[in-house]
């Protein structure tokens, strides 16, 4: 792990890991933890835990539930359900993103049903009664026979946004007090170099999966790449780690030998590509996995989301790429790439880790374990328990120790 102060600009950043990476490379080491971890299997399938983490970090966290591009003009709007909480995004006229628990003010219906589209008004399917983008309540169908209410006082409930680096963060909780930029910890300086503001979603997809967690230590964890996947892309992968932290989010890359094809260049000639390369989680839910090839510059975002019980799990993946495919050529190697990684991710992690899940609660007392190689997988978990414990007025703290 490296040191946390000063971490520079952006580019500074991915330079100064990139020449951290090199004589990673060049000595043939990586970073050890001082000790192997254990943490008790129950956490992974115990009802009461599982709500813990419901509340105190999918309730209480800021989440990332779009990219930018996905509300890209004013009107646009997205709708999902998170950790049981059904959410409306949308961008108003000023450029602004919002955020709504969707539901409506006169009996609580759910407000908009379609997944996504363009829009200045929303009406209720149920009376109609209709909201603005801001979320005021602008019209009562029947105002006279309904009766008087304070129409400003029944607008949609309003929630905590933040968009940074082409992304957009929403909290649950509209009385979480958390700070946006706390809670990143800098980490949005280093993502800005994707450009993902100028990006497209190309497409999106659910898999079905494990315990959140279960799905969560496998996007930081190399060690298993040329053992699970041999037989899909896995074959000649790394299995070494290098963990980067900003507070609770990791890059996680490989010792990469490539890399060294730079080191003769002057640092500004560098190219941003070379430098990303790798996979970008961001607490406690999303990975971003970099990768060229398959139609131009792409990265695979999965958005993980606790199913409706402790033993499953929900993540879109979304494709999304620099350039929208111009030709067939491009979109059909678009479309083999998002392919194969969902049957990656489908067949070989999920399947793994719903099998695991299983055989994990037959063994009560099981401990299951984090290397000295998978200093990842140890920080998220450690900082995870801290989280559980810490109450609202301490979260600033938390952040900055891990800072
Ligand atoms: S519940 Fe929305 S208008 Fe009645
Ligand atoms: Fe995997």
């Amino acid at each position: 792990m490296r040191e946390a102060q000063n971490k520079g600009t952006g580019r500074e950043q991915l330079i100064e890991m990139a020449r951290h990476n090199m004589r990673c490379v060049q000595e043939q080491r990586i970073e050890q933890t001082a000790d192997v971890l254990r943490v008790p299997g129950r956490r992974y399938y115990d009802e009461a835990r599982w709500r813990l983490e419901i509340d105190r970090v999918f309730r209480r966290m800021p989440l990332m539930l779009a990219m930018s591009c996905e509300l890209k003009d004013p009107g646009d709007f997205k709708t999902l359900e998170v950790a049981g909480v059904p959410v409306l995004m949308l961008r108003d006229q000023n450029g602004e993103a919002r955020a709504y628990i969707n539901s409506c003010s006169h009996r609580g219906a759910v407000v908009v049903r379609e997944e996504r589209g363009n829009r200045r008004r929303f009406s209720c399917p149920y009376h109609a009664w209709t909201y603005d983008q801001g979320g005021n309540l602008v019209a009562i169908f029947q105002e006279r026979d309904f009766g008087e209410i304070d129409k400003s006082c029944h607008g949609l409930t309003s929630l905590p946004v933040g968009e940074r680096a082409g992304m957009i963060w929403v909290t649950l909780n509209p009385d979480s007090t958390l700070d946006i930029d706390t809670f990143l910890c800098g980490y949005d300086e280093v993502l800005e170099a994707f450009s993902f503001a100028d990006w497209a979603l190309y497409d999106a997809r659910t898999v079905e999966g494990p315990n959140w967690k279960i799905a969560y230590d496998g996007y930081m964890d190399l060690y298993h790449l040329p053992i699970l996947h041999r037989n899909t892309f896995g074959a000649d992968m790394p299995c070494q780690a290098l963990y980067y932290p900003w507070g609770p989010h990791q890059r996680v890359a490989s010792p990469d030998p490539r890399l060294l094809g730079l080191a003769d260049r002057p640092e500004s000639e560098w190219p941003t590509e070379a430098l990303l390369q790798s996979v970008w989680t961001i607490f406690p839910h999303v990975s971003i996995a970099s990768f060229d090839g398959g139609g131009g510059r792409a990265v695979m975002v999965s958005q993980l989301f606790p199913g409706d019980t402790p033993t499953s799990s929900r993540t879109v993946q979304n494709y999304v790429m620099e350039k929208l495919p111009e030709s067939d050529e491009v979109r059909e190697a678009a479309d083999a790439q998002f392919k194969m990684l969902e049957y990656v991710v489908r067949e070989e992690d999920y399947a793994t880790g719903i099998l695991q899940q299983r055989a994990l609660m037959t063994r009560p007392d099981a401990e299951v374990m984090f290397g000295r190689n998978e200093g990842g997988g140890q920080h998220f978990h450690t900082f995870l328990d801290e989280l559980i414990d810490c109450p609202d007025e301490a979260l600033p703290a938390l952040f900055k120790r891990f800072a």
